[in-house]
C-alpha cells in the first residue's frame, strides 16, 4: 500500500492509503477520499482549484504546458507549486506531502 499525506486549507493533516492506478490523477484521490471541492474542470488544467504545494518529496515529471499556464493566473503559487489533476497516483508519490492552496 502506497500513502502521502495532504495537508488542506484548514491546516489539518491527511494520511491517504492508495493503490498504484487507484485514481486516474492525486485531483481525483483527495476529492474520493478526502471530499474535498476542488477539480471544477475535470482534470484539464484549465480551472486552477486543484492547485497544490509539494511540501516533502519531488516529482519528476514536467509540468505541461498546458499546467504551466494556469498556473501561471493564479496569485498564490509557490517555487513547488502544481496541480494536482496532472500527478499520476503512483508509486513516484509514495510519502510526499502536498498543501491544498486552491486557486486564487
Ligand atoms: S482540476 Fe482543474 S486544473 Fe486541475
Amino acid at each position: 500500500m502506497l500513502a502521502i499525506t495532504v495537508i488542506n486549507e484548514r491546516g489539518e493533516s491527511n494520511v491517504v492509503r492508495f493503490q498504484r492506478h487507484s485514481y486516474r490523477n492525486l485531483m481525483e484521490l483527495i476529492v474520493n477520499e478526502l471530499f474535498e471541492e476542488i477539480g471544477d474542470c475535470r482534470g484539464q488544467a484549465w480551472c486552477g482549484t486543484c492547485h497544490v504545494e509539494i511540501v516533502a518529496g519531488q516529482l519528476i515529471d514536467e509540468q505541461t504546458g498546458e499546467e504551466k499556464n494556469t498556473l501561471g493566473h493564479l496569485g498564490n503559487t509557490t517555487s513547488t507549486s502544481r496541480l494536482s489533476c496532472q500527478i499520476m497516483v503512483d508509486e513516484l508519490i509514495d510519502g510526499m506531502v502536498f498543501q491544498l492552496l486552491g486557486g486564487c
